[in-house]
């Protein structure tokens, strides 16, 4: 039994007196449940005031991205044991907006996982298909080779206590998700082609979907039986909407 993971995605946004009250805001309005883990992922800098007001809630604290290599000459990184070091428990890695904006490739993104594996950080490893790919009947092969590029290079023993989530670079920001029945043969891809490097690790590995999950469409998502939680970007700025996707999780 896969424990459901519901991460918010804060990117980008707000002040640290934003970050802090969303953060408590997050505290109150989430009723913990044994069956699924809450984790909020703010920007670097609001990380320690984040985790100060988390403290023994429960709810966990994670990074948006870490570097490639432990430490040195690299001007404008944040190493994983930095991270390791103010509580963060996971990291997103190779999320589309790192892929597009940043131009991150999957031999660097590789490299950033194994650094957070090093550190003892969980890595929430990103994938998902363009609209293009996805019109030209490409997705699974997009999916296959962002997978293979860095599982091909970590291994299931090199990814552990690793998330994958699913997130269709179409959905983020856009209001479009996925139908449950796209989420579920994506997913069921992907736990697929995990169980290619070990079948066990298929079977623990939590695959989350993400772009655009709200309250509204959480429930039919989260029911399907490959979709093990959500990485939540919009609706995770408002605690009332977060918790409502977690208490969809808790039924789920
Ligand atoms: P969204 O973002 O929920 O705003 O679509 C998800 C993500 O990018 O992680």
């Amino acid at each position: 039994m896969r424990t459901a993971l519901i991460a918010g995605n804060w990117k980008m946004n707000g002040l640290q007196a934003d970050a802090t009250s969303l953060a408590r805001a997050v505290v109150s309005a989430i009723e913990p449940q044994p069956s699924v883990e809450v984790l909020v992922c703010p920007p670097f800098v609001h990380l320690a005031p984040v985790g100060e007001a988390l403290k023994d809630s429960g709810v966990r604290l994670g990074a948006q991205n870490c570097a490639d290599v432990p430490q040195g000459a690299r001007t404008g990184e944040i190493a994983a044991d930095m991270l390791a070091d103010l509580q963060v428990q996971y990291v997103i890695l190779g999320h589309s907006e790192r892929r597009e904006f940043y131009a991150e490739d999957n031999r660097l993104i590789a490299s950033r996982c194994e650094q957070a594996v090093a550190a003892g950080l969980r890595p929430i490893l990103c994938v998902g298909e363009t609209l293009e790919a996805r019109d030209a009947g490409q997705t699974e092969a997009v999916i296959a080779e962002q997978l293979d590029g860095v599982l091909g290079i970590l291994g299931a023993e090199g990814f552990v206590d690793g998330v994958i989530a699913y997130e269709p670079v179409w959905a983020i920001g856009t209001g479009r998700t996925a139908t449950t029945e796209q989420a579920q043969a994506v997913h069921a891809f992907i736990r697929n082609r995990l169980a290619a490097y070990d079948a066990d690790f298929a079977e623990r590995t939590r695959i989350l979907y993400g772009g655009s999950m709200k309250p509204d469409n959480a429930v039919a998502l989260l029911a399907q039986p490959d979709v093990d939680g959500g990485l939540i970007g919009g609706a995770s700025l408002k605690a009332e909407d977060f918790a409502a996707i977690h208490a969809a999780a808790a039924r789920g």
